[in-house]
């Protein structure tokens, strides 16, 4: 560890991130009565350019009248490269409720990006008294987003969650793809005769978990977009979870278990985290910095690992 100690994320559960389109108010008490721990209504990519000032409408009205429950309520604007998103930032901040924990924004590309919504949303909480302030959570899916991930994730003490969006990224990268996510068939390797399949995410996720863990950032995964292949999404989702990322984006209701089943550590690895947790201890006693457990070597940074699975299932639980 540097002499800078690594900063812990915000202690809220973010397994599932469920998405609904602004423009589709009908879902919006569906969403609010789901497992999902965080609600990201959009006004971005799943409304049409007619609907964007409706979709607005709905959502502040949405925050006035729903019962949200203890769900964390996002709301995620347009593009900073797109006509709307100061109107996004202004109706949101003058007129949404309290119920309001956070925006949303996408395809950041670097920290300046960050530092004009903040400069804009400080601006409208002072004027307007709002005494909660707004949190941001972002998507990285561009180039520039990836190449400037760790100065995004430095960017603002408001930022609390970062995504990873895999089809826009995709797009911005120029990769020879159209899945949103998942298994890439031409990404193979070729072993006597064989393909194994890798993951062309696996480097982006890893850059994204870094970087928010070193600024105390939650990592998120973004979407998976066949929601018809439970296996798909929740080996997608698994591989997340091993990287370090905390939840993942569904954009079905049927996702919302499976995330929050993959990213809910089991009582099978939290039982086995504390018995090293014990074994430890016991080492510990005898004057060891190392011991055995189940035939394998655990030390002194076997604790820490322990201590993340726990500590997240302790989180969880008790929220
Ligand atoms: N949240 C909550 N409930 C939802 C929902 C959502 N995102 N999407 C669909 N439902 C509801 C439907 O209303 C339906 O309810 P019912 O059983 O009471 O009739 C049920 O879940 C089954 O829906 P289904 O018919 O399978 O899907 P659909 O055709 O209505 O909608 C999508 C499919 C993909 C268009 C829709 O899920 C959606 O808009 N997802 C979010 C897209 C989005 O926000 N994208 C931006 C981020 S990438
Ligand atoms: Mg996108």
């Amino acid at each position: 560890m540097s002499f800078r100690l690594q900063p812990t994320p915000p202690a809220r559960p973010n397994r599932c991130q469920l998405f609904g389109p602004g423009s589709r108010p009908a879902i919006f008490e569906k969403m609010a009565a789901s497992a999902a721990d965080v609600i990201n209504l959009d006004l971005e990519d799943s409304v049409a350019p007619s609907d964007k000032d409706s979709a607005r409408e709905n959502i502040i009205k949405a925050t006035h009248e729903i019962d949200w429950g203890n769900k964390f309520l996002s709301v995620r604007i347009n593009g900073l490269d797109s006509p709307y998103w100061y109107r996004d930032v202004v109706d949101l901040l003058e007129q949404a409720s309290d119920r309001l924990d956070q925006i949303m924004i996408p395809k950041v590309g670097n920290a300046a990006d960050i530092y004009a919504v903040d400069a804009l949303v400080s601006a409208i909480e002072t004027a307007k008294g709002r005494s909660k302030p707004v949190a941001f959570e972002v998507i990285i899916e561009s180039a520039a987003g990836i190449a400037h991930v760790e100065e995004i994730a430095a960017a603002s003490p408001r930022l609390q969650a970062m995504s990873l969006g895999a089809a826009d990224f995709a797009a911005s990268m120029g990769m020879q793809t159209t899945g949103i996510g998942g298994t890439q068939a031409n990404y193979y390797m070729l072993h006597e005769g064989q393909q194994h399949w890798s993951d062309p995410w696996h480097w982006a996720q890893a850059a994204i978990v870094a970087a928010c863990r070193t600024h105390g950032v939650l990592p998120v995964d973004g979407p998976f977009g066949d929601f018809s292949d439970d296996d798909g999404f929740r080996a997608q989702a698994r591989r997340s979870a091993t990287l370090g990322m905390v939840g993942k984006w569904a954009i079905h209701p049927k996702q919302v278990a499976i995330s929050n089943e993959v990213f809910t550590p089991s009582e099978e690895a939290v039982s086995e985290a504390r018995e090293i947790l014990a074994a430890m201890e016991t080492a510990k006693a005898n004057g060891e910095g190392a011991t055995v457990y189940k035939g394998r070597l655990v030390d002194i940074a076997s604790i820490k690992q322990a201590e993340v699975i726990v500590k997240q299932s302790e989180m969880i639980a008790g929220h």
